[in-house]
């Protein structure tokens, strides 16, 4: 897993000019870092991580995911990378209510063609690896937010992937869950997992490997 960006740029369409959001920011990761992006409303940490997770294109600048420039990618092939080699965690969990947290995790599984059995299984081990052993067939609205949060890293995890984007993944819970959530990707990391977190908390950011800290679309020295 690498990630390196290089002068990154986007500016989102609108009014005469555009919306700059990031303005040349330059970096890498490497495999097994826990990088910690920071910063004010606004400074563009979203918007980084949605180009980093192939969901959105930078409009200037030079992103090398694996050691491929994106522009070189076909749209198949960069869905076949965020299918297969990251897994997103959102603060508003982004779950499906109306399906169950195993069916919930067996998304990505189908999506990726796995057999059905073989789906299920893996989704009851992640459901039980994230401690919802016996929660299986709830769905997201029977579940308390600390508990979601979980469903939605068992989901990140389906496809074994290389590298874990999450943004705010504890925006929306308790200090408890917030704590749990944290320490559960602090041990992915510890498994080999590159994880990379947007947080306004301090203290998480400070427990990170390495923060990235932008203001106003540029990175902070
Ligand atoms: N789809 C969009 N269209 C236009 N402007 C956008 C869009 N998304 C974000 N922006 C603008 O780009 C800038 C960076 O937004 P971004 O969401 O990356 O910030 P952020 O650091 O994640 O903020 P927050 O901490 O509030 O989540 C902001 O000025 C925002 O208004
Ligand atoms: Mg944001």
């Amino acid at each position: 897993m690498s990630i390196l960006c290089s002068d990154l740029a986007k500016v989102y369409e609108g009014g005469k000019t555009g919306w700059p959001a990031l303005r040349g920011v330059s970096f890498e990761i490497k495999s097994g870092e826990f990088v910690a992006v920071t910063g004010p409303s606004g400074c563009g940490k979203s918007t980084l991580l949605n180009i980093i997770g192939l969901l959105d294109e930078p409009s200037g600048g030079r992103y090398e995911f694996n050691g491929r420039d994106i522009v070189s990618m076909s749209d198949q092939e960069r869905s076949q990378a965020r299918l297969e080699k990251i897994g997103f965690v959102f603060q508003a969990f982004h779950l499906l209510n109306r399906l169950s947290a195993l069916e919930n995790v067996c998304l990505p599984m189908l999506y990726a063609g796995m057999d059905s059995h073989e789906m299920k299984t893996r989704a009851a081990s992640l459901l039980h690896k994230v401690g919802l052993k016996g929660k299986e067939r709830k769905t997201p609205l029977e579940l308390s937010g600390g508990e979601r949060q979980r469903v939605a890293i068992a989901r990140a995890l389906a496809n074994a992937p290389e590298l874990i984007l999450a943004d705010e993944p504890t925006g929306n819970l308790d200090t408890v869950s917030s704590r749990e959530i944290v320490d559960m990707l602090f041990a992915l990391n510890a498994e080999g997992l590159t994880v990379v977190m947007v947080t306004h908390d301090k203290e998480i950011a400070a427990r990170a490997g390495r923060n990235i800290k932008l203001r106003d679309g540029r990175l902070e020295p």
